[in-house]
């Protein structure tokens, strides 16, 4: 069947943060990003400040308003610093707003072109869960450093190689995954088969993944290539509050709940990102005994994985290796997720368990269990 809304890969994940000079800053420093462009009162942007961070080929901006009567600032008051536009890079920007919002989509940003010195660069977006939009980027067109507006801005000191952005050896974005409403996962399960052309490629129930306490279920959505997946997670019942309701409530509906970034060497980029600071959920000690006779021979060291707290699945495709930061603001929300794949194209399934009683651990912490 051909594909009605063809996407090349994710291009950028855009954030409204507080405080965009310092959130730029801390994914620097403790996460490995190279600065790579700006836009701001010294670009002539006069309402907004905006950085590029790169690695590999990840691209997050970090935005943040200069006023309060600002959209940024209205997102920033209500969900705190979250994730507001993911990107999606695709031929023909017009195209695939006209193919979306023909079966359904709700429209946010009309087919727009904006040309400067460096060529003509074509966007346009649609809405998505809560107040998340999808963006359809083509910069086919466009030489200049990221957008118009945007000056190449690389800060001294910055591991490059040949420009590129090595840091830390995170590579691309694995998945991004939403949280909505208790009841609203196969409506965006129906949103992004219908009017994107997405196809589903898992799911898990409760039986999957409930703990004692809490439960939630899934849905994994990936698009034609299946290069890039978005899966859908909901509460469910449980004894107490889901950690996806948890979320709910503290990003007031629903939202990105974590990014999953690739490496290709899993225990030297998670040695980098907890010596600069990043804290991870903790697995207990009984977790990698006996870890080699239920998942099989690893490649790795089974202590180093232990010392540094890596989780390992593995399927009838192959095996992977994940681990999972806490929260990286004050609200309980946006996480992030490390993961190495050897073959297998799952979730760590396996892991739902363990994973889930850590953060259970840590919403009791927190007083929301
Ligand atoms: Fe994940």
């Amino acid at each position: 069947m051909e594909d009605f809304l063809p996407i090349k890969e994710i291009d950028h994940v855009e954030f409204y943060v507080g405080n965009a000079k310092q959130a730029a800053q801390y994914y620097r420093t403790a996460f490995g990003f190279t600065m790579t462009a700006y836009s701001g009162l010294e670009t002539a942007a006069r309402d907004r400040a905006s950085y590029v961070l790169e690695q590999g080929k990840i691209r997050l901006v970090f935005s943040t308003a200069l006023g309060p009567d600002h959209p940024i600032s209205r997102h920033v008051h209500l969900h705190g610093d979250g994730v507001a536009v993911i990107a999606l890079a695709v031929p023909d920007a017009g195209s695939a707003f006209m193919e979306s919002t023909s079966r359904g989509a709700t429209a946010t940003i009309p087919p727009t072109t904006v040309e400067d010195n460096d060529g003509a660069f074509h966007f346009s977006a649609i809405k998505a869960y809560g107040d998340t939009i999808l963006k359809f980027v083509d910069r086919s067109a466009y030489q200049g450093p990221f957008a118009p507006g945007y000056e190449k801005r690389l800060v001294e000191g910055s591991t490059t190689k040949n420009g590129s952005h090595p840091g830390f050896g995170l590579a691309h974005i694995d998945h991004i995954v939403g949280n909505v409403e208790l009841g609203a996962m196969n409506r965006w399960v129906a949103f992004f088969a219908n009017t994107m052309g997405f196809s589903q490629l898992a799911h898990f129930d409760d039986q999957d993944i409930s703990t004692e306490y809490s439960a939630l279920m899934s849905k994994v959505m990936q698009d034609g290539t299946g290069k890039v997946k978005f899966p859908i997670n909901e509460p469910a019942e449980g004894k107490r509050k889901s950690q996806i309701q948890e979320y709910l409530d503290y990003y007031q509906g629903p939202g990105v709940q974590h990014l999953a970034l690739s490496t290709g060497d899993i225990i030297g980029t998670v040695t980098r990102l907890r010596d600069s600071g990043v804290e991870f959920l903790y697995v207990p000690d009984t977790y990698y005994e006996e870890l080699e006779s239920r998942v099989g021979k690893l490649n790795e060291p089974v202590e180093m994985l232990a010392e540094l707290g890596i989780l390992v699945d593995q399927d009838e495709e192959g095996y992977l290796l994940q681990i999972f930061t806490k929260p990286v603001e004050d609200r309980p929300t946006l996480f992030y997720e490390i993961i190495e794949r050897h073959g297998s194209r799952g979730f760590g399934k396996g892991n739902f368990k363990a994973l889930f009683e850590s953060i259970e651990r840590e919403q009791a912490l927190r007083g929301n269990l």
